[in-house]
């Protein structure tokens, strides 16, 4: 598995992609009508040399009038033979470099179990594509992935800090941890509270890169496990809880995009992770009881398993103190925004028109859809319960995505602007370039945006 192009050109190979209906390069001759070669989507036609070797290959990219349905088609070329293929003649409708990111985000693969590597064909850069920046992004989305993919017994809050240490290590930013009792000294309850039950301690990561500039810091929800704690979830809902710190990764790949494509210059970034497992033991916090956030707002747990918001208040407490130009939170956060727009359309929340447009605009252009949904004022109400300030788990389940983002912006208050992500980090059945299990939402879209987000 690589997220890089080949640089040797030798022996490259050419590949044709072509919608259906296309007329053939002269190159390949007759061969694909032979073989009756109709550029279904993800078919491929190799062409043969006469020699018993190989002088190129089709692939087809199936109905041009219906490419708005699909993106990164292209990564199906890594069904060919090994070996290094370079893209002709890219077809009218595809741009160089969503077909240059297919080419990598195909050759994912997951094998930490499988005590073998993945090896497959190698690609050149498509011609007109940004080599360093597509490398950049499908680099920070096979990170997400690969901590997305590892179970919770392998990626723990401990496992989560190690891996937050390195990328800090690789990108030359500083790290700070405050994990355990110390997080009561540091004022962060709830990431205490929420976090304690577990064998391993809950813990706040704290990474900085840059020095001047635009300030954007970044928060991913890390709830390496969620059992929903005494409110425990059903066996079926809590199967593929190890996806709950998929917030986090999405914000560790986006640092790393950032980073590696040299769009950090310029900016100062924090990233702030607060990694917990949300497990059942004797001291874990129970339903009625009221924490009182970093922040000093109250809040009734009305449910345990409604723990993403309570870890996410107090980082972006602690963001909104030194008042960045913007706040993005990024969190596996509810169900509901899974039934509101299923797995692969996350919502968004701002209530800055522009910069919502802008980010509109950059997961159009990244193919990393995104929809706005409305922090719904009147619904304020609805997380007002009796006995404190905020109630984490609103009963009714009405709008369940909105008020968890209300929750949310009442702790962001501070920053210049405020964005609230709320991902699902899963995809549920294979796609081009995606394959079942963990996947980045919005990382590309901000990366595409933030130039327009934070000029
Ligand atoms: N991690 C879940 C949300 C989730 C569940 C995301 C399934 C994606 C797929 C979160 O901590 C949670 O359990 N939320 C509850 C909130 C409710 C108790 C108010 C939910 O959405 O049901
Ligand atoms: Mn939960
Ligand atoms: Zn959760």
């Amino acid at each position: 598995m690589s997220a890089s192009f080949a640089t040797d050109a030798t022996d490259a190979l050419p590949l044709w992609p072509l919608w259906s209906g296309d007329a053939l390069p002269d190159q390949a001759g007759t061969w694909p009508d032979t073989a009756g070669f109709g550029a279904k989507l993800g078919e491929i036609c190799l062409l043969p040399d006469g020699d018993g070797g190989l002088k190129g290959a089709l692939i087809g990219l199936g109905d041009k009038a219906s490419a708005s349905r699909r993106r990164f088609t292209l990564a199906a070329a890594t069904s060919l033979p090994n070996g290094v293929w370079q893209v002709r003649d890219l077809p009218e409708g595809i741009d160089a470099n969503e077909a240059a990111l297919a080419l990598l985000l195909g050759q994912y693969r997951f094998t930490r179990y499988k005590g073998k590597a993945y090896e497959g064909p190698q690609f050149l850069c498509p011609e007109g594509a940004d080599s360093d920046r597509v490398q950049a992004a499908a680099a920070g989305e096979f990170m997400t992935r690969d901590l997305i993919n590892t179970p919770a017994g392998d990626m723990g809050p401990a496992q989560l800090e190690a891996a937050a240490r390195d990328l800090a290590e690789q990108i030359g930013a500083s790290i700070r941890v405050t994990s355990g009792d110390d997080l009561l000294a540091a004022n962060f309850p709830m990431i205490h509270a929420v976090g304690r039950a577990a064998a391993d301690a809950p813990r706040l990561l704290d990474i900085r890169l840059g020095e001047a500039g635009p300030m954007l810091t970044i928060v991913g929800k890390g709830v390496c496990f969620d059992t929903g704690g005494l409110d425990l979830k059903p066996a079926s809902s809590m199967a593929l809880m190890k996806k709950d710190m998929g917030g986090a990764a999405t914000s560790l790949g986006l640092l790393k995009m950032l980073a590696l494509s040299g769009a950090a210059e310029g900016y100062r970034l924090r990233v702030l992770i607060p990694a917990v497992e949300n497990s059942v033991a004797g001291n874990a916090f129970r339903p009625g009881d009221v924490l009182t956030s970093r922040k000093g707002l109250t809040v009734e747990v009305n449910n345990t398993d409604a723990e993403g918001r309570l870890v996410l208040a107090d980082a972006l407490a602690l963001a909104a103190e030194e008042s960045p130009d913007l706040v993005i939170s990024l969190a596996t956060l509810t169900g509901a925004a899974r039934v509101a727009l299923g797995p692969d359309v996350p919502p968004f929340y701002c209530d800055d028109d522009a910069t919502a447009q802008a980010l509109a605009k950059g997961a159009e252009e990244a193919r990393d859809p995104l929809w706005r949904m409305p922090f719904w004022q009147p619904y304020e109400t609805m997380i007002e319960p009796n006995i404190a300030d905020l109630d984490n788990a609103p009963s009714g389940g009405m709008a369940g995505s909105i008020t968890a983002a209300l929750f949310l912006r009442r702790f962001a208050e501070g920053a210049g602007r405020y964005v609230h992500l709320d991902i699902y980090g899963w995809q549920p059945s294979a796609a081009p370039g995606r394959p079942k299990g963990g996947v980045g939402q919005g990382a590309r879209a901000i990366l595409a945006a933030l130039p327009q987000m934070l000029p």
